[in-house]
């Protein structure tokens, strides 16, 4: 009798255990399979193309590297508690700093671009004051984290395309 109940509920065990594997193997298909996970969301790449010339293309390139230049600076500063250099880093692409980019392209960029441009120089402008002010690594590493969802948000919208060339390249 006990040993009969026993072997039922092993089984049933075994039953649920499979059938949890195999739900678990169904969830996480997709993560662990690296071709699928590296292969793009889609075909093309759609996102609305900025229409600029080589010169401007690399200025703008040219400020996204700065970009993540300082934010390195500013996270080898962060675990040292270093605040007066996260401060100095994050000053130099603050709003003091965002003239770089030449009047005429920016007239070419649309005001959602100039809106989250605009958004991420306040936030190292926020970043550098709190720094000072509040010497608080924890603090500034969520306003580091809350900024790159600027970053992530525009690079999701827009892609730099290059114009047309008559005769072919
Ligand atoms: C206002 C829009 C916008 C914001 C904000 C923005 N980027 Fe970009 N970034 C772009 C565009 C557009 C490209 C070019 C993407 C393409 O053509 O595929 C780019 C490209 C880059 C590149 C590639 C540079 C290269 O040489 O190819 C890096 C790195 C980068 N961004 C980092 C950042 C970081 C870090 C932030 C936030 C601190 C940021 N960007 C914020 C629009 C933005």
């Amino acid at each position: 009798m006990t040993r009969g109940s026993k072997l039922v509920r092993h089984s049933i065990r075994s039953v649920a255990l499979i059938a949890f594997g195999a739900l678990l193997a169904v969830i996480l298909a997709p993560f662990l399979d690296p071709a699928r996970s590296a292969a793009p969301a889609a075909a093309a790449d759609d996102r609305m193309a900025l229409v600029l010339t080589d010169a401007e293309r690399h200025l703008v390139l040219d400020e996204m590297r700065n970009f993540l230049a300082v934010l390195q600076t500013i996270s080898e500063a962060l675990p040292d508690e270093d605040m007066k250099s996260v401060a100095a880093a994050a000053r130099t692409m603050g709003s003091g700093a965002a003239n770089e980019i030449p009047s005429e392209t920016v007239a070419k960029l649309p005001d959602t671009f100039k809106q989250l441009a605009g958004a991420v120089h306040t936030s190292f402008d926020t970043i550098a004051l709190d720094a000072e002010s509040l010497g608080d690594p924890k603090h500034t590493m969520g306003q580091v984290g809350e900024m790159l969802g600027k970053c992530n948000a525009c690079h999701g919208i827009y892609q730099i395309a290059l114009p047309k060339r008559a005769g072919g390249g």
